[in-house]
């Protein structure tokens, strides 16, 4: 079993000021740094490149986690990589050469995850496992933070926990994950857990205590 990470979205943030958050989040106890990449054509909304991920990296020591909601992707894994991403997750559904983006993303000598949304199935997965270190399974249609919980998520972790076996591969989850539903994707095999609202909510001084909530029930 993989320790439980807990990766605070910084789409939750306030944007006025995202060293700032970085830094709250990293003292209140987070263990990455989830970082939402959306090019206003994959999913619609707009939210930051390259540049911001390179301006962010001093602010913590913690690994950068970056979601790619864009396609193409191919052409921006190098911009990420350098910008100071620690791992990158491109979706199933963003290109048509899903094996070659891996590929791609090893050879920059980063982690590589891939994406599934609420209706892609886990065996979009089957076929490229040797090349993954993550997959990050979608509880909302991406897009917008603050979104209900997609309660079939479950039924796939539990689907993805079996075809894994003892890979070294991370199952994450991003989408509606607070409290109540940490504790039932954790129980289905998840390991990584992404939180926007839920952590972010009630300012700086709630952080610590958003984040370690999420930690005990999962
Ligand atoms: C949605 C993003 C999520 C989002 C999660 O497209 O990928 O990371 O920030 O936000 P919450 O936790 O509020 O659902
Ligand atoms: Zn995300």
């Amino acid at each position: 079993m993989n320790p439980l990470v807990i990766a605070p979205s910084i789409l939750s943030a306030d944007f006025a000021k995202l060293g700032e958050e970085v830094r709250a989040i990293t003292e209140a106890g987070a263990d990455w740094i989830h970082v939402d990449v959306m090019d206003g054509h994959f999913v619609p909304n707009i939210t930051i490149g390259p540049a911001i991920v390179a301006a962010l990296r001093p602010h913590t020591h913690l690994p950068f986690d970056v979601h790619l909601m864009i396609a193409p992707c191919d052409p921006y894994l190098e911009a990420f990589a350098q910008a100071g991403a620690d791992l990158i997750a491109v979706h199933v559904e963003a290109g048509p050469h899903l094996h070659r983006s891996l590929q791609a993303i090893r050879a920059l000598g980063k982690k590589a995850g891939v994406v599934l949304n609420p209706a892609s199935p886990a065996s979009s997965v089957k076929h490229v496992l040797d090349l993954l270190d993550l997959v990050l399974v979608m509880s909302v249609n991406p897009g917008f933070g603050g979104q209900a919980f997609i309660p079939s998520a479950v039924e796939k972790i539990a689907e993805l926990k079996a075809m894994i076996g003892d890979r070294p591969i991370r199952i994450e989850v991003d989408g509606g994950v607070n409290p109540e539903t940490a504790a039932l994707v954790a129980a289905a095999g998840a390991d990584t857990l992404v939180a926007g609202s839920a952590v972010f909510k009630g300012g700086p001084g709630q952080y610590a205590a958003n984040i370690a909530a999420i930690r005990a029930s999962a």
